[in-house]
C-alpha cells in the first residue's frame, strides 16, 4: 500500500495542458486564485511544461507559494504520444527514457522532485504489457532515489489495473481518467481504486459530460445552492471520492471550482447524479 498522506495532496489539481504560451501565465494566475495542486506532462505535444517552471519561478520570486506548498504531478509519456519534440532518446532502452525525462521534468519544473509521477497511458489499449511492466519498474526506481514522493497510472481500464496487479506489480497511488457520465462515471475503476486505496483524479468532468450539464436533475440541485451546473459536477467527483482537474482559462471559472469545494449534495443527490445517464 502506498504511504499517501492526505495532507500533502491538495483536494482540487489545476491542469495545464493545451495552453501553448499561456501556459505561464494561466498557471501563475491559477496559484494567485489557490490552487496548489498542478497537473503537467513531459510531453510538449500538448504541455509546455517549461511554462509552467515559468510561472512556479516567478510565484515564488512573488511570494505567492513556496514548493513546499505545491504538489507537482507530471507524466512519462510514450513514444507513440509525442510530436517531434521528445524529452529522451527514442533509440534509447525504455528504463533510460524514463530516466531522461524524469530528469527533464525536474529541470523544466525547477525542483529535485515532484509529487506524483504518472504513466501517461500504457503501450496498449487492450491491456498490462512487458513495455510497461519495464516502465513502472523504471518508474519505482525513480521514487525510490527521490525524485517522485507517488506514482500513478493513467488512461486505464480495469483489465489494465487488474493485469498490472496480477504481476505484483507496486499498487499506484493515483489513477487518472477521463471520467465518462455515461460509463457510471469509471465505476468499475473507481470501484478498483476504492478497494485499494488508490485515489481517482478525474479529468475532462465538465468537457466529456456535456448533457449532464443541461440536465434538470443538476439544475435543480445548482438551484438549491446557488450555485452553477459545473460546480455541482465537481462537487458530486468530490463526493464520490474523486481528486478532480479542471482547465480552466478563465479566473471567474478558477474561484468557482475552488469554491464548489465547500458544496455539499445529500445523499440522495449522490446517488441520482451517479445514475443519471450510466
Ligand atoms: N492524462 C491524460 O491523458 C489527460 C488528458 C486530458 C487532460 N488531462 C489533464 O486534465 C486537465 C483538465 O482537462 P479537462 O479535459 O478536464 O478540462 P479542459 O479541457 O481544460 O477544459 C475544461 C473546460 O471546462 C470549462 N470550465 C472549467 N470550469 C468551469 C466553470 N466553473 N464553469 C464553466 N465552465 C468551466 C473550461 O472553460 P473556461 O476555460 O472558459 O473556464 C473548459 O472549457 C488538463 O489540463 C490536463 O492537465 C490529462
Amino acid at each position: 500500500m502506498p504511504a499517501l498522506d492526505p495532507v500533502s495532496v491538495p483536494p482540487f489539481l489545476y491542469g495545464t495542458a493545451w495552453k501553448e504560451d499561456r501556459t505561464s501565465a494561466l498557471t501563475e494566475l491559477a496559484l494567485r486564485e489557490g490552487f496548489r495542486g498542478i497537473d503537467t506532462a513531459n510531453q510538449r505535444r500538448h504541455y509546455f511544461e517549461g511554462g509552467v517552471g515559468q510561472a512556479l519561478a516567478s510565484s515564488y520570486r512573488a511570494d505567492v507559494v513556496t514548493r513546499a506548498d505545491l504538489f507537482l504531478q507530471t507524466k512519462f509519456t510514450y513514444r507513440n504520444g509525442q510530436d517531434h519534440r521528445l524529452p529522451y532518446d527514442p533509440a534509447a532502452d525504455l528504463s533510460t527514457q524514463v530516466a531522461q525525462s524524469m530528469a527533464s521534468s525536474l529541470e523544466h519544473l525547477g525542483t529535485d522532485h515532484v509529487d506524483s509521477y504518472v504513466l501517461h497511458g500504457p503501450a496498449s489499449g487492450a491491456g498490462w504489457t512487458e513495455y510497461d511492466a519495464e516502465v513502472w519498474a523504471a518508474m519505482v526506481r525513480e521514487r525510490d532515489a527521490g525524485r517522485t514522493r507517488l506514482l500513478g497510472v493513467s488512461n486505464v481500464s480495469w483489465r489494465h489495473l487488474a493485469q498490472m496487479a496480477m504481476t505484483g506489480a507496486e499498487t499506484p497511488a493515483f489513477v487518472q481518467n477521463r471520467c465518462f457520465a455515461v460509463r457510471g462515471w469509471d465505476r468499475e475503476v473507481r470501484a478498483f481504486c476504492q478497494e485499494r486505496r488508490i485515489v481517482y483524479q478525474g479529468f475532462s468532468l465538465l468537457t466529456a459530460n456535456r448533457e449532464v450539464l443541461q440536465d434538470e436533475l443538476i439544475a435543480g440541485i445548482a438551484g438549491r445552492l446557488g450555485a452553477t451546473p459545473a460546480q455541482v459536477v465537481f462537487a458530486f467527483a468530490r463526493a464520490v471520492g474523486m481528486l478532480p482537474l479542471t482547465g480552466t482559462s478563465d479566473a471567474d471559472h478558477m474561484r468557482q471550482d475552488l469554491a464548489s469545494l465547500a458544496l455539499t449534495l445529500s445523499a440522495d443527490e449522490v446517488q441520482a447524479i451517479e445514475s443519471l445517464v450510466g
